[in-house]
């Protein structure tokens, strides 16, 4: 019998918590594949900026009853693609296990944001708060190329510090650390890949591309009965 696998955790500050490779090979292909047929329910698009109507350097879709969209309008939860009006599709299994695992919170997600980022593409420095919950935390898992993680503290100006995020990399925003700043400074080069073994590419990406999915919790859960 394979010995267990070891799981190790990085604490980067209270409530900013790393687990490196949490998914292993078969599941990020796994992940990917499932991701990949949500994409022909609900294309990746490119958001603009409140606003000033500015692209995105991401496109984006969204699984889950609810999608994060943002358009001229401003930012936002909606149940609907934007551009084709059809319901997002169900976040994949392993998405929704890593939730379980990783969380802590009682009720499942309601949204998983996809980022798509070309090897050129970033995102700037941001909060995630367009949650009626921010007790539940976020958690991100990625695929692809590596990044350049960049994070600080809930005020804008506050210092910050970056860390790589790896394929398989699983990050959960919570606590302290639920409304901190960050974003992309920018996708690393992939190593040239001398024995052939290098991280298999889902097929949607562009060249050196990298996906990343975001789960949130939206809305307050319902109390549960009590007794
Ligand atoms: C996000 O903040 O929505 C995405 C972060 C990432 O791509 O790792
Ligand atoms: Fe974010």
């Amino acid at each position: 019998m394979a010995p267990p696998v070891e799981r190790v955790s990085v604490e980067l500050m209270p409530g900013l918590i790393l687990h490196p490779g949490w998914l292993d090979g078969p599941a990020r292909t796994r992940l990917a594949a499932d991701l990949a047929a949500g994409f022909s329910v609900a294309p990746p698009y490119r958001p603009r900026m409140p606003r000033t109507g500015r692209p995105f350097s991401v496109t984006m879709t969204n699984c889950g009853p609810l999608g994060w969209v943002s358009d001229i309008a401003g930012y936002r939860y909606q149940a609907h693609h934007p551009e084709t009006g059809a319901p997002w599709p169900a976040i994949p299994e392993l998405a929704l296990r890593a939730w379980d695992d990783l969380s802590g919170y009682p009720a499942p997600p309601e949204a998983a944001l996809v980022n798509l980022y070309a090897a050129d593409a970033r995102m700037g420095l941001h909060q995630d708060r367009d949650e009626a919950t921010l007790d539940a935390p976020v958690l991100s898992l990625s695929l692809g190329a590596s990044a350049l993680f960049r994070y600080g503290g809930t005020s804008r100006s506050d210092p910050t510090r970056s860390v790589r995020l790896h394929a398989g990399d699983a990050l959960v925003m919570g606590g302290a650390a639920r409304l901190v700043h960050h974003g992309i400074d920018r996708i690393l080069p992939r190593p040239p890949d001398l024995l052939g073994a290098g991280e298999a590419m889902p097929a949607f990406l562009p060249p050196d591309g990298r996906c990343n999915l975001t789960l949130r919790r939206v809305t307050r859960p319902e109390p549960s009965p009590t007794a």
